[in-house]
């Protein structure tokens, strides 16, 4: 069987590799218009940053699989072809900001019906709308072209960061395929790919729209449990309760379950936002309005998360933070990634720098995105080191819960520092008595402050 993928990146690069590595008998191709990244992926410097990827990579690249740029080739080849292209919200026209744009979906379909000479099962890996596989089964079929294309739908669960571990011991594999016997058989050659590795009763199939709509819901409810409970960090520190005693309190509930329970300034990355807005954007559609008013309120909360972090820095540095430096630990949307997507530290930063503060972002992967991210915002500055970033600092705030930060010095960090030193803990992950008793002002997410200067 020969497989080809449409789509190098943060998706398709570490699927494809898992496909190659379990089934080696499959030959898998995995293709993009970016050059640059294809050559990435021929090298060890891979473009995206993983733990474990490289060596699942090293495995299989060369074997079975092949990074290229000769798109057409590697579509005419294969039975199976994935779409991976990225999905992003769409910037212009109707449904701006909210509806997905899926204008490199579009062409990929167009590119497939071009170029193929015989039948293909053909994979909606990306993240869609609900009956995108319609419209796209309308564009392959257009004309007179005798190749039968049979869609499925097979949404990607993965979480940057544990990518390889989750590709390897996925919760369950979604596959959608139609009612048919073509759709039925399609599907089945394509459990029978994941079977090689996943235990049999993990690879669930629905049918096509079900399949579609399970990755939109699936991320709407992950971004809702984030949101409901930074709502409830903002009444904890009204009260004098502490989120993650509550947290704690509700998460043993096993209707509940502790994950995604944690208060922070805010979640990122390429998906929920866009994924939510989109969901939004689909019951407007079908004049759901109370419906899109619901999801649509998880995005607000989130935003508000962020500009709230940043007011309690301007509020608790006595209302100005005008040429104050602010050294900002982690810029990455999450720990083991360098992907700033959507990261709160984005909207932080611009904050923090409206109001003239000098901000010096530090990240262990994630200094040449966050570099683009801030272009043309002045009085920002970037420093891998964290020691030499909060060198001379009147406040430090941790934005990504990178494991390394918890082991920093921050004694020697404190003793580094202007004083009154605050620390701003936006993921609530370093230890805040210990902190507040080397002399830190210490500021948390839905936890009182711990001050000296009361
Ligand atoms: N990043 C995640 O964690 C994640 C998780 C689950 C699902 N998804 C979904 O997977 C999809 C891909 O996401 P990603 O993060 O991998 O995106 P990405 O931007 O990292 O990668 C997409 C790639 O597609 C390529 N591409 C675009 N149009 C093309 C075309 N016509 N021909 C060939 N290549 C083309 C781009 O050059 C790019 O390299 C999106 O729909 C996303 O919502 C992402």
């Amino acid at each position: 069987m020969k497989i080809c993928c449409i789509g190098a990146g943060y998706v398709g690069g570490p699927t494809m590799a898992m496909i190659a590595k379990q089934c080696p008998e499959v030959e898998v191709t995995v293709v993009d218009i970016n050059a640059e990244r294809i050559a990435a992926w021929q090298t060890d410097e891979l473009p995206i940053y993983e733990p474990g990827l490289l060596e699942v990579v090293r495995e299989a690249r060369g074997r079975n699989l092949f990074f290229s740029t000769e798109v057409d080739d590697a579509i005419r080849a294969a039975d199976v072809v994935f779409v991976s292209v990225n999905t992003p919200t769409k910037t212009f026209g109707e449904g701006a900001g909210r509806a997905s744009d899926l204008q490199y979906w579009e062409l990929c379909a167009r590119r497939i019906k071009e170029v193929s000479t015989s039948d293909k099962i053909i994979v909606e890996k990306s993240t869609l709308p609900v009956r995108t596989a319609d419209a796209m089964e309308r564009v392959l079929h257009a004309g007179d072209n005798p190749v039968h294309f049979e869609v499925l739908s097979n949404p990607e669960f993965l979480a940057e960061g544990t990518a390889i571990a989750d590709l390897e011991n996925p919760d369950r594999v979604l596959i959608g395929g139609h009612e048919t016997e073509a759709g039925q058989r399609a599907l089945q050659t394509l459990v029978d790919v994941y079977a090689h590795w996943i235990p049999r009763e993990r690879i669930l199939t629905s049918n096509v729209w079900s399949s579609e709509l399970s990755k939109l819901t699936a991320n709407a409810f992950l971004a809702q449990r984030v949101s409901s409970i930074n709502a409830i960090s903002q009444l904890c520190e009204a009260t004098e309760a502490d989120v993650a005693e509550v947290a704690n309190a509700i998460g043993t509930d096993s209707r509940i379950g502790p994950k995604f329970l944690k208060a922070s300034v805010g979640f990122g990355g390429s998906c929920f936002k866009k994924d939510i807005l989109n969901l939004v954007y689909l019951c407007e559609t079908y004049g759901l309005d109370e419906a899109a008013a619901y999801w649509q309120q998880v995005v607000e909360m989130n935003e508000f998360q962020q500009t709230r972090f940043v007011k309690t820095i301007l509020h608790s540095m006595f209302n100005t933070i005008a040429g104050k430096r602010i050294a900002v630990l982690g810029f990455a949307f999450k720990a083991d990634t360098g992907d700033t997507r959507e990261s709160p530290a984005i909207k932080v930063c611009r904050e923090l720098a409206l109001e003239r503060a000098e901000v010096v972002v530090s990240d262990p992967k994630a200094l040449g995105n966050a570099k683009q991210d801030l272009e043309g915002v002045e009085s920002v500055v970037f420093e891998a080191d964290p020691y030499a970033a909060v060198a001379g600092a009147h406040a430090v705030a941790v934005l990504t819960d990178w494991e390394a930060y918890k082991t920093l010095d921050f004694e020697r960090i404190y003793a580094a520092m202007e004083k009154p030193a605050f620390l701003f803990d936006g993921r609530n992950m370093l230890d805040h008595a210990a902190l507040h008793a080397m002399g830190f002002e210490v500021y948390s997410i839905g936890k009182g402050r711990l001050s000296h200067l009361d």
